[in-house]
């Protein structure tokens, strides 16, 4: 059971029927009258037997209409001279109600969503082949339902060869994702609220987690308690917490959840919650025993000053990947002093030096409706320049796994993994860290670390 603070009251905000209007009227300005549109769900996905996993839309349908429900097709086409948005669902069906849930479908659809049609799933192929008629580009990307795939692969083949007879038809298929990853890259006041309502919560189950830990709990014991967090905030994770301890810790993207935290190695909890599909990405990691060791609080501060470094770095006009550099930077000028690297910090830097056995990843992506958010690095093949409304995460870290056979670590570093993430908005103003909830500093963590006894 958690205690008042670890609830925290959901903004008054949410996504409204003007904004999403606003981002399919700024998409269709992009668009050509003859196009057609078409943005597809996630297919479900059986677990095991009849068991499926927990139903998530896709993020483009999220962005564009705010749809939840599977089985879903959302289609814009130009008529007159003006763009109309016909979504296709699950129909209601009240025995399939009583067993899996309500459905808001086609009545629900038309009247509470920023739409213009509805129609039942069952007519799409019937519906999708008059559209083709009409259009000559489709717009729609492929490889994430593969029946939907088939049928405007299918319509458009037939569709295309009748251009021959009938003089129209479609020409092209493209894929418009690029588009709507470009619109995904800025978030609006109103997403910014929501990402940073996740990012409290997420914070808040950090410390919860970090208050209730002791030597001989489980990793999967810390997991439940930040999920049940989450939860407790209902939210649910926004991709699978990753609670490593030890040598895990030294694994970037560990999952098994299975050991006990049962020495006086780091913990690295890297988990995050999800609010209205925007997601919180925040890694942390502290010593079980509640006080870091001489080697533990060395390497620590030198992620802790890395990463300082590189959040400071996230700034207008500033190019994505300098917070990259500057954490490098800092990270082997940290390793050089504490006589980890012996080459100058030039060699270490290199492609080929030595920062790169224990600094293996890069130091953030885009963040929103998914964790890792879409939106070109390099347009054009240049470095995206940072604008206000940005999300980007800012997480180096050090690993010295002794269990590696590529590298050898010295007794004294061995099993020590540390990650330190936060999500920074970029801001006129400077870097503002939605995350800043989650405490960092050495003396805060150890103060938290097993307080809740
Ligand atoms: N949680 C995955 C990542 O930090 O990218
Ligand atoms: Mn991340
Ligand atoms: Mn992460």
């Amino acid at each position: 059971m958690f205690g008042e603070e670890a609830y925290i009251a959901p903004p008054s905000v949410s996504i409204s029927e003007n904004e999403y209007r606003l981002r399919q009227q700024t998409l269709f300005k992009q668009l050509n009258e003859n196009d057609l549109l078409i943005i597809v769900c996630n297919p479900e996905s059986a677990r095991s037997g009849d068991v499926e996993y927990p139903y998530r839309n896709n993020s483009d349908m999220l962005y564009l209409c705010g749809w939840k429900d599977p089985s879903s097709v959302l289609i814009a086409s130009n008529s007159n001279g003006g763009w109309k948005t016909v979504l296709f669902v699950q129909p209601r069906n009240i025995l399939m109600e009583i067993w899996h849930g309500r459905r808001p479908g086609i009545e629900g659809a038309e009247e509470f969503w920023p739409i213009d049609e509805a129609h039942s799933i069952d007519e799409l192929q019937e519906r999708l082949a008059a559209m083709l008629d009409e259009c000559t580009r489709v717009l729609h990307r492929t490889g994430s339902n593969a029946v939907v795939d088939s049928m405007v692969n299918s319509a458009f083949e037939s569709k295309s060869r009748a251009r021959q007879l009938l003089g129209k038809g479609p020409i092209s298929i493209e894929d418009p994702s690029g588009r709507i990853a470009e619109m995904r890259l800025r978030k609006s006041p109103t997403e910014i609220e929501l990402m940073r309502h996740a990012s409290k919560v997420s914070s808040r189950a950090h410390i919860e987690t970090m208050r209730s830990a002791k030597p001989g709990v489980g990793e999967w014991q810390l997991q439940a308690i930040i999920e049940g967090c989450f939860m407790w905030n209902g939210q649910s994770w926004a991709y699978p917490s990753i609670v490593g301890y030890g040598e895990n810790a030294t694994i970037l993207h560990y999952h098994a959840n299975n050991a006990v935290c049962d020495g006086d190695g780091i913990v690295l909890i890297d988990a995050g919650s999800e609010y209205e599909g925007y997601a919180a990405d925040i890694t942390r990691s502290w010593p079980i025993s509640g006080e870091f060791t001489e080697p533990q609080k060395a390497i620590y501060q030198v992620v802790l000053d890395a990463q300082k470094a590189a959040i400071a770095a996230c700034v207008v006009g500033a190019a994505y990947n300098e917070p990259h550099f500057t954490a490098r930077r800092v990270l082997a000028e940290g390793l050089i002093k504490l006589g980890i690297i012996e080459e100058s910090l030039d060699e270490a830097l290199a492609d080929d030096g030595e920062l790169n056995k224990w600094y293996m990843h890069n130091t953030g992506h885009w963040i929103g409706l998914d964790v890792h958010d879409v939106g070109i690095y390099r347009p054009n093949g240049e470095p995206r320049v940072l604008e206000a409304g940005m999300v980007i995460t800012v997480e180096p870290g050090l690993y010295f796994g002794a269990w590696r056979d590529d590298v050898e670590v010295s007794e004294k570093w061995a099993g020590i993994g540390i990650r330190i993430e936060d999500d920074v908005l970029v801001t006129a103003e400077g870097p503002d860290v939605l995350t800043a909830d989650c405490p960092k500093e050495i003396g805060d963590l150890e103060a938290l670390i097993g307080c809740a006894d």
